[in-house]
């Protein structure tokens, strides 16, 4: 049995330290604003894109995005019907968005 433990465990080190050298650059690449304002230009316009006429908080620009930081993620993760929900008026962002938004909220809100 401490035979099997050991060996599960030099297998366990091999396995990741190969995982770990095999693309790594594409591995441990953070989610940046770049991956999330697309959906934001997406799904939140008119209302928060100041090109588009929008007056609501603005969503195109990171140092405005980033001041509202987690609260993005806490209303697009809403339901429709809760008070708050964004995108408002309009239905709930797919699953997909919501991993990236939640990534790079995860990944500490880099702009790049
Ligand atoms: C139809 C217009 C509309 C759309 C589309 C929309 N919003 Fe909003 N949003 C508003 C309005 C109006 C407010 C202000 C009222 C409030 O805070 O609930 C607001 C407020 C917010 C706030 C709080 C801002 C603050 O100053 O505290 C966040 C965060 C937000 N929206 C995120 C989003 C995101 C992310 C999307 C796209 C996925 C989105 N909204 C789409 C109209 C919209």
């Amino acid at each position: 049995m401490k035979k099997f433990f050991i060996l599960f465990t030099i297998a366990g080190v091999f396995v990741f330290s190969a995982c770990s050298h095999k693309n790594s650059a594409a591995k441990v690449k953070p989610t940046t604003y770049n991956d999330v304002m697309p959906i934001f230009q997406a799904k939140c316009g008119p209302c928060h894109l100041p090109s588009k006429g929008g007056n609501k908080h603005n969503l195109e620009l990171y140092a405005t995005t980033l001041k509202l930081g987690a609260d993005i993620l806490k209303r697009v993760e809403m339901e429709p019907t809760q008070r708050g929900f964004m995108p408002m008026r309009n239905p709930k962002l797919a699953e997909p968005e919501l991993a990236v938004i939640r990534k790079w909220v995860a990944d500490g809100l880099l702009e790049k």
